[in-house]
Protein backbone atom coordinates (compact mmCIF):
# COMPACT_ATOMS: atom_id res chain seq x y z
CA UNK A 1 0.00 0.00 0.00
CA UNK A 2 2.99 2.59 0.51
CA UNK A 3 4.55 1.92 -2.55
CA UNK A 4 0.82 2.49 -4.14
CA UNK A 5 0.53 5.83 -2.47
CA UNK A 6 3.86 6.88 -3.32
CA UNK A 7 2.87 5.86 -7.32
CA UNK A 8 -0.12 7.88 -6.75
CA UNK A 9 1.77 10.63 -5.54
CA UNK A 10 4.12 11.26 -7.84
CA UNK A 11 1.00 10.80 -11.01
CA UNK A 12 -0.84 13.54 -8.80
CA UNK A 13 2.23 16.19 -8.85
CA UNK A 14 3.52 14.52 -12.63
CA UNK A 15 6.69 13.36 -11.32
CA UNK A 16 8.97 10.15 -11.55
CA UNK A 17 8.76 8.45 -7.80
CA UNK A 18 7.95 9.45 -4.76
CA UNK A 19 9.38 8.29 -1.21
CA UNK A 20 7.20 8.39 2.41
CA UNK A 21 7.98 9.41 5.25
CA UNK A 22 6.55 9.75 8.74
CA UNK A 23 5.63 13.84 8.41
CA UNK A 24 6.82 16.39 5.83
CA UNK A 25 9.13 17.73 8.89
CA UNK A 26 11.21 14.84 8.08
CA UNK A 27 11.27 15.27 4.67
CA UNK A 28 12.47 18.50 4.98
CA UNK A 29 14.72 17.08 7.52
CA UNK A 30 15.78 14.28 5.60
CA UNK A 31 16.44 16.03 2.02
CA UNK A 32 19.50 18.23 2.10
CA UNK A 33 22.31 16.53 3.55
CA UNK A 34 21.97 13.35 1.04
CA UNK A 35 22.22 15.49 -1.60
CA UNK A 36 24.39 18.24 -1.12
CA UNK A 37 27.96 18.80 0.62
CA UNK A 38 30.06 22.00 1.75
CA UNK A 39 31.02 22.40 -2.28
CA UNK A 40 27.16 22.94 -2.72
CA UNK A 41 25.19 25.94 -1.79
CA UNK A 42 20.98 26.44 -0.53
CA UNK A 43 19.49 29.64 -1.11
CA UNK A 44 16.02 29.85 0.84
CA UNK A 45 13.50 32.30 1.19
CA UNK A 46 13.53 34.26 4.73
CA UNK A 47 10.07 33.22 5.62
CA UNK A 48 10.37 29.16 4.95
CA UNK A 49 8.97 26.90 7.57
CA UNK A 50 10.83 25.56 10.08
CA UNK A 51 11.32 22.00 9.05
CA UNK A 52 13.13 23.27 6.07
CA UNK A 53 15.48 25.90 8.40
CA UNK A 54 16.31 22.19 10.54
CA UNK A 55 17.07 20.30 7.49
CA UNK A 56 19.54 23.21 6.23
CA UNK A 57 20.88 22.70 9.83
CA UNK A 58 21.87 19.20 9.26
CA UNK A 59 23.64 20.03 5.88
CA UNK A 60 27.08 21.34 5.35
CA UNK A 61 26.26 23.14 2.08
CA UNK A 62 26.85 27.55 2.36
CA UNK A 63 23.56 28.88 3.03
CA UNK A 64 22.44 32.27 1.67
CA UNK A 65 18.95 33.43 2.35
CA UNK A 66 16.79 35.82 0.07
CA UNK A 67 13.72 38.22 1.56
CA UNK A 68 10.71 36.58 1.26
CA UNK A 69 9.62 36.64 -2.59
CA UNK A 70 12.11 38.77 -3.70
CA UNK A 71 13.54 38.27 -6.59
CA UNK A 72 15.94 40.67 -6.80
CA UNK A 73 17.17 39.64 -3.79
CA UNK A 74 17.15 36.07 -4.92
CA UNK A 75 19.20 37.28 -8.10
CA UNK A 76 22.10 38.68 -5.96
CA UNK A 77 22.12 35.30 -4.18
CA UNK A 78 22.26 33.14 -7.17
CA UNK A 79 24.87 35.71 -8.45
CA UNK A 80 26.90 35.44 -4.80
CA UNK A 81 26.14 31.45 -5.19
CA UNK A 82 28.14 30.79 -8.26
CA UNK A 83 31.20 30.00 -6.43
CA UNK A 84 29.70 26.63 -5.08
CA UNK A 85 29.11 23.65 -7.46
CA UNK A 86 25.43 23.17 -6.98
CA UNK A 87 22.88 25.78 -6.39
CA UNK A 88 19.58 24.39 -4.94
CA UNK A 89 16.95 27.22 -4.68
CA UNK A 90 14.10 26.24 -1.81
CA UNK A 91 10.80 27.93 -1.26
CA UNK A 92 7.86 27.09 0.83
CA UNK A 93 4.62 26.77 -2.03
CA UNK A 94 2.40 28.85 0.35
CA UNK A 95 3.84 30.97 2.94
CA UNK A 96 2.48 29.04 6.32
CA UNK A 97 2.19 31.95 7.83
CA UNK A 98 1.38 34.41 5.45
CA UNK A 99 -0.50 32.49 3.05
CA UNK A 100 0.98 33.95 -0.02
CA UNK A 101 2.48 31.81 -2.59
CA UNK A 102 5.81 31.74 -3.94
CA UNK A 103 6.34 33.45 -7.48
CA UNK A 104 7.60 30.04 -8.70
CA UNK A 105 7.70 31.16 -12.53
CA UNK A 106 10.00 33.66 -11.61
CA UNK A 107 12.17 31.89 -9.28
CA UNK A 108 11.90 29.03 -12.04
CA UNK A 109 13.65 31.10 -14.80
CA UNK A 110 16.06 32.69 -12.39
CA UNK A 111 17.34 29.11 -11.95
CA UNK A 112 17.40 28.60 -15.55
CA UNK A 113 19.54 31.70 -15.62
CA UNK A 114 21.77 30.79 -12.87
CA UNK A 115 21.72 27.08 -13.26
CA UNK A 116 20.19 26.26 -10.06
CA UNK A 117 17.89 23.29 -8.86
CA UNK A 118 14.28 24.16 -7.35
CA UNK A 119 12.84 22.89 -4.27
CA UNK A 120 9.30 23.75 -3.38
CA UNK A 121 7.56 22.45 -0.11
CA UNK A 122 3.68 21.89 -1.39
CA UNK A 123 2.49 21.64 2.48
CA UNK A 124 0.20 24.60 2.62
CA UNK A 125 -0.04 24.77 -1.53
CA UNK A 126 -0.97 20.77 -2.53
CA UNK A 127 -4.71 20.09 -2.26
CA UNK A 128 -5.10 24.23 -2.47
CA UNK A 129 -3.66 26.16 -5.30
CA UNK A 130 -4.09 25.22 -8.89
CA UNK A 131 -7.47 24.98 -10.80
CA UNK A 132 -7.41 21.13 -10.13
CA UNK A 133 -5.32 21.40 -6.37
CA UNK A 134 -2.22 20.05 -7.78
CA UNK A 135 -0.05 23.20 -6.07
CA UNK A 136 2.16 25.63 -7.31
CA UNK A 137 3.92 23.68 -10.14
CA UNK A 138 -0.06 23.77 -11.98
CA UNK A 139 -0.54 27.26 -10.74
CA UNK A 140 2.70 28.65 -12.82
CA UNK A 141 2.29 25.74 -15.79
CA UNK A 142 5.10 23.77 -14.32
CA UNK A 143 4.10 20.43 -13.89
CA UNK A 144 7.61 18.22 -14.26
CA UNK A 145 9.69 20.88 -14.26
CA UNK A 146 10.75 21.17 -10.41
CA UNK A 147 13.03 18.82 -8.69
CA UNK A 148 11.96 18.15 -5.90
CA UNK A 149 8.57 18.78 -4.07
CA UNK A 150 7.68 17.48 -0.63
CA UNK A 151 4.61 17.70 1.27
CA UNK A 152 2.08 16.77 3.97
CA UNK A 153 -0.79 13.85 4.22
CA UNK A 154 -2.26 16.33 6.88
CA UNK A 155 -3.75 19.77 5.90
CA UNK A 156 -5.76 19.30 2.71
CA UNK A 157 -5.05 16.03 2.48
CA UNK A 158 -6.47 15.04 6.14
CA UNK A 159 -4.46 12.25 7.08
CA UNK A 160 -2.92 14.11 10.08
CA UNK A 161 0.07 12.33 9.91
CA UNK A 162 2.60 11.28 6.79
CA UNK A 163 4.74 13.04 4.38
CA UNK A 164 6.71 12.95 1.24
CA UNK A 165 9.49 14.26 -1.34
CA UNK A 166 8.68 13.81 -4.96
CA UNK A 167 10.41 14.71 -8.08
CA UNK A 168 13.17 13.03 -10.00
CA UNK A 169 13.67 9.32 -9.76
CA UNK A 170 17.31 9.35 -9.12
CA UNK A 171 17.01 12.14 -6.26
CA UNK A 172 14.23 9.52 -4.98
CA UNK A 173 16.76 6.61 -5.44
CA UNK A 174 19.65 8.73 -3.40
CA UNK A 175 17.10 9.54 -0.77
CA UNK A 176 16.23 5.89 -0.37
CA UNK A 177 19.65 5.10 0.19
CA UNK A 178 20.51 7.67 2.19
CA UNK A 179 17.39 10.21 4.06
CA UNK A 180 17.68 9.46 7.70
CA UNK A 181 14.64 10.01 8.79
CA UNK A 182 13.60 7.26 5.86
CA UNK A 183 16.19 5.19 6.89
CA UNK A 184 15.77 5.09 10.88
CA UNK A 185 12.09 5.86 11.41
CA UNK A 186 9.06 3.89 11.09
CA UNK A 187 6.87 4.67 7.76
CA UNK A 188 3.06 5.88 8.19
CA UNK A 189 0.57 3.29 9.07
CA UNK A 190 -1.09 1.40 6.43
CA UNK A 191 -5.07 3.05 7.10
CA UNK A 192 -3.16 6.20 6.64
CA UNK A 193 -1.38 5.39 3.82
CA UNK A 194 -5.22 3.86 2.40
CA UNK A 195 -6.84 6.89 3.18
CA UNK A 196 -3.84 8.76 0.72
CA UNK A 197 -4.40 6.64 -2.05
CA UNK A 198 -8.26 7.69 -1.63
CA UNK A 199 -7.84 11.59 -1.19
CA UNK A 200 -5.16 11.70 -3.73
CA UNK A 201 -7.42 9.62 -5.95
CA UNK A 202 -10.68 11.52 -5.02
CA UNK A 203 -8.84 14.87 -6.29
CA UNK A 204 -7.77 13.39 -9.20
CA UNK A 205 -11.72 12.55 -9.68
CA UNK A 206 -13.17 16.45 -8.66
CA UNK A 207 -12.38 19.93 -7.77
CA UNK A 208 -15.52 20.42 -6.01
CA UNK A 209 -14.05 20.65 -2.39
CA UNK A 210 -11.25 23.13 -4.18
CA UNK A 211 -13.77 25.29 -5.32
CA UNK A 212 -15.81 25.35 -2.28
CA UNK A 213 -12.52 25.92 -0.05
CA UNK A 214 -12.06 28.93 -2.11
CA UNK A 215 -16.18 29.65 -1.77
CA UNK A 216 -15.45 29.66 2.04
CA UNK A 217 -12.22 31.84 2.11
CA UNK A 218 -13.04 34.49 -0.22
CA UNK A 219 -16.21 34.58 2.08
CA UNK A 220 -14.76 34.64 5.42
CA UNK A 221 -11.88 37.65 4.22
CA UNK A 222 -14.23 39.90 2.63
CA UNK A 223 -16.77 39.53 6.08
CA UNK A 224 -13.67 39.79 8.35
CA UNK A 225 -12.60 43.18 6.17
CA UNK A 226 -15.83 44.37 5.87
CA UNK A 227 -16.25 43.84 9.77
CA UNK A 228 -12.83 46.00 10.05
CA UNK A 229 -10.38 43.23 10.60
CA UNK A 230 -6.71 43.46 9.10
CA UNK A 231 -6.31 40.97 6.68
CA UNK A 232 -2.84 39.97 4.94
CA UNK A 233 -4.05 39.63 1.60
CA UNK A 234 -4.09 35.57 0.48
CA UNK A 235 -4.23 33.35 -1.58
CA UNK A 236 -4.68 30.10 -0.12
CA UNK A 237 -6.62 28.88 3.51
CA UNK A 238 -4.38 30.60 5.16
CA UNK A 239 -6.52 33.94 6.26
CA UNK A 240 -3.98 36.08 8.76
CA UNK A 241 -5.76 38.22 11.20
CA UNK A 242 -3.24 40.94 11.82
CA UNK A 243 -3.04 42.09 15.33
CA UNK A 244 1.01 43.26 15.92
CA UNK A 245 0.83 42.91 19.64
CA UNK A 246 1.86 39.62 21.02
CA UNK A 247 -0.30 39.84 24.09
CA UNK A 248 -3.20 40.84 22.43
CA UNK A 249 -3.11 37.65 20.04
CA UNK A 250 -2.70 35.41 22.79
CA UNK A 251 -5.85 37.20 24.67
CA UNK A 252 -7.62 37.32 21.64
CA UNK A 253 -7.18 33.61 20.35
CA UNK A 254 -8.07 32.78 24.75
CA UNK A 255 -11.93 34.62 24.47
CA UNK A 256 -12.09 32.72 20.75
CA UNK A 257 -11.72 29.84 21.90
CA UNK A 258 -14.38 30.35 24.92
CA UNK A 259 -16.68 31.42 22.05
CA UNK A 260 -16.32 27.88 20.53
CA UNK A 261 -13.37 29.28 18.01
CA UNK A 262 -10.28 26.94 17.72
CA UNK A 263 -7.58 29.29 16.55
CA UNK A 264 -4.35 29.95 18.03
CA UNK A 265 -2.23 33.63 18.25
CA UNK A 266 1.02 33.45 16.85
CA UNK A 267 4.03 35.58 18.07
CA UNK A 268 7.32 35.98 17.89
CA UNK A 269 9.74 34.07 16.87
CA UNK A 270 7.18 32.27 14.94
CA UNK A 271 6.09 35.19 12.97
CA UNK A 272 8.91 38.57 12.55
CA UNK A 273 8.44 40.83 15.47
CA UNK A 274 5.65 43.03 15.82
CA UNK A 275 4.05 41.33 13.63
CA UNK A 276 1.50 39.12 16.38
CA UNK A 277 -1.52 37.55 14.74
CA UNK A 278 -4.35 35.02 14.71
CA UNK A 279 -3.81 32.36 12.03
CA UNK A 280 -7.33 31.19 10.51
CA UNK A 281 -7.61 28.21 8.55
CA UNK A 282 -10.83 27.52 6.33
CA UNK A 283 -11.46 24.46 5.24
CA UNK A 284 -14.06 23.01 2.08
CA UNK A 285 -15.95 21.22 5.64
CA UNK A 286 -17.10 24.07 6.81
CA UNK A 287 -20.84 25.35 6.84
CA UNK A 288 -21.73 29.18 5.84
CA UNK A 289 -23.52 28.94 9.40
CA UNK A 290 -20.00 28.20 10.91
CA UNK A 291 -17.99 30.74 9.32
CA UNK A 292 -20.77 33.47 10.16
CA UNK A 293 -20.52 32.33 13.21
CA UNK A 294 -16.69 32.84 13.40
CA UNK A 295 -16.95 36.05 12.23
CA UNK A 296 -19.52 37.12 15.01
CA UNK A 297 -17.14 35.90 17.34
CA UNK A 298 -13.82 37.96 16.19
CA UNK A 299 -16.36 40.68 16.07
CA UNK A 300 -17.68 40.39 19.59
CA UNK A 301 -14.48 39.71 20.74
CA UNK A 302 -12.55 42.22 18.73
CA UNK A 303 -14.88 44.96 20.56
CA UNK A 304 -14.13 43.66 23.53
CA UNK A 305 -10.31 44.00 23.34
CA UNK A 306 -10.96 47.40 21.73
CA UNK A 307 -9.99 46.16 18.01
CA UNK A 308 -12.98 47.49 16.75
CA UNK A 309 -14.81 50.59 17.80
C1 LIG B 1 5.26 24.57 5.05
C2 LIG B 1 5.23 23.39 5.97
N1 LIG B 1 6.13 22.40 5.80
C3 LIG B 1 6.13 21.31 6.60
C4 LIG B 1 5.24 21.18 7.64
C5 LIG B 1 5.30 19.96 8.50
O1 LIG B 1 4.35 19.04 8.06
P1 LIG B 1 4.02 17.75 8.96
O2 LIG B 1 2.98 18.17 9.93
O3 LIG B 1 3.57 16.71 7.98
O4 LIG B 1 5.30 17.37 9.64
C6 LIG B 1 4.27 22.17 7.84
C7 LIG B 1 3.30 22.02 8.96
O5 LIG B 1 3.23 22.77 9.87
C8 LIG B 1 4.28 23.31 7.00
O6 LIG B 1 3.40 24.31 7.20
Amino acid sequence: MHKQLEATIAKFFGTEDTILYAACFDANGGVFEPLLTEKDAIISDSLNHASIIDGVRLCKAVRYRYANASMDDLEIQLKAAQAQRFRLIVTDGVFSMDGNVAPLDKIYELAQKYDAMVMVDESHSAGVVGNTGRGTTEQFNLRGKIDILTGTLGKAFGGAIGGFTTGRKEIIELLRQRSRPYLFSNSIPPAVAGAGIYTFNYLEKTSELIDKLHENTTYFVNKMKAAGFDIKPTQSAICAVMLYDAKLSQDMAGLLQEEGIYVTGFYYPVVPKGQARIRVQISAAHQRAQLDKCVAAFIKTGKVLGILK
